[in-house]
């Protein structure tokens, strides 16, 4: 049962733990998914960021952000010295595509979150980006606006977090992209 399944995912190495999600079949988007998204990058790195689910692209290559908003992700980490797979890990919320990208279920996050809990106990990162609301509704447990959380650390298992806006968000809303920045500025001092 559930307490069974999340004690058995705190316990598995890398290895198992990639193995478990690719075949994972614990919420019905395993039906309609190509391919899991597990995470690229370096699995010691010290910056880890939390998206939300794969869209179309991800779900295609297996891995996260390769579409659009991947490539203003991309630019964000370059605003900040950053690079893809250089002492940066990228993951999501949900390991599996949501039909037509919609929002994911609770249900869904729920059964995911093992997953990302796990991911984060043995990647051991120094510091945690949340993007966007889903990420920062699975880590925080918060329902607070994104708005609201932005501009503080918070902290995930004992790691300080930083909340800013979503790549795809930032697609429709350039404005907000200079506080994105701030956030990612934030982060910086934070890690420092
Ligand atoms: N949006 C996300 O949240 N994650 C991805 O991997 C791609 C788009």
């Amino acid at each position: 049962d559930a307490p069974d399944r999340a004690g058995m995912i705190a316990r598995m190495n890398w290895e198992t733990l990639e193995a478990t999600v690719a075949r994972c079949c614990a919420c019905p988007l395993y039906q309609t998914r190509t391919q899991t998204v597990f995470g690229v990058g370096d699995r010691h790195a010290e910056w880890l960021f939390v998206g939300e689910a794969p869209g179309a692209e991800e779900d295609k290559r297996g891995e996260p952000f390769v579409g659009r908003a991947g490539k203003l992700l991309d630019a964000m980490l370059q605003a900040v010295d950053l690079k893809r797979g250089d002492n940066v890990y990228i993951a999501n919320v949900l390991k599996s595509r949501p039909p037509n990208n919609r929002d994911p279920l609770g249900y869904e996050v729920q059964q995911c979150e093992p997953y990302l809990k796990r991911q984060v106990a043995l990647i051991k990162p120094r510091i945690i980006v949340a993007l966007g609301r889903f990420a920062v509704q699975s880590l925080l447990h918060a329902t607070t606006s994104l708005g609201q959380l932005r501009g503080r650390p918070h902290t995930y298992e004992g790691i300080p977090l930083i909340v800013t806006y979503h790549p795809a968000y930032l697609l429709r809303s350039p404005l907000d992209k200079r506080k994105a920045l701030e956030d990612l500025r934030l982060a910086q001092r934070v890690f420092a």
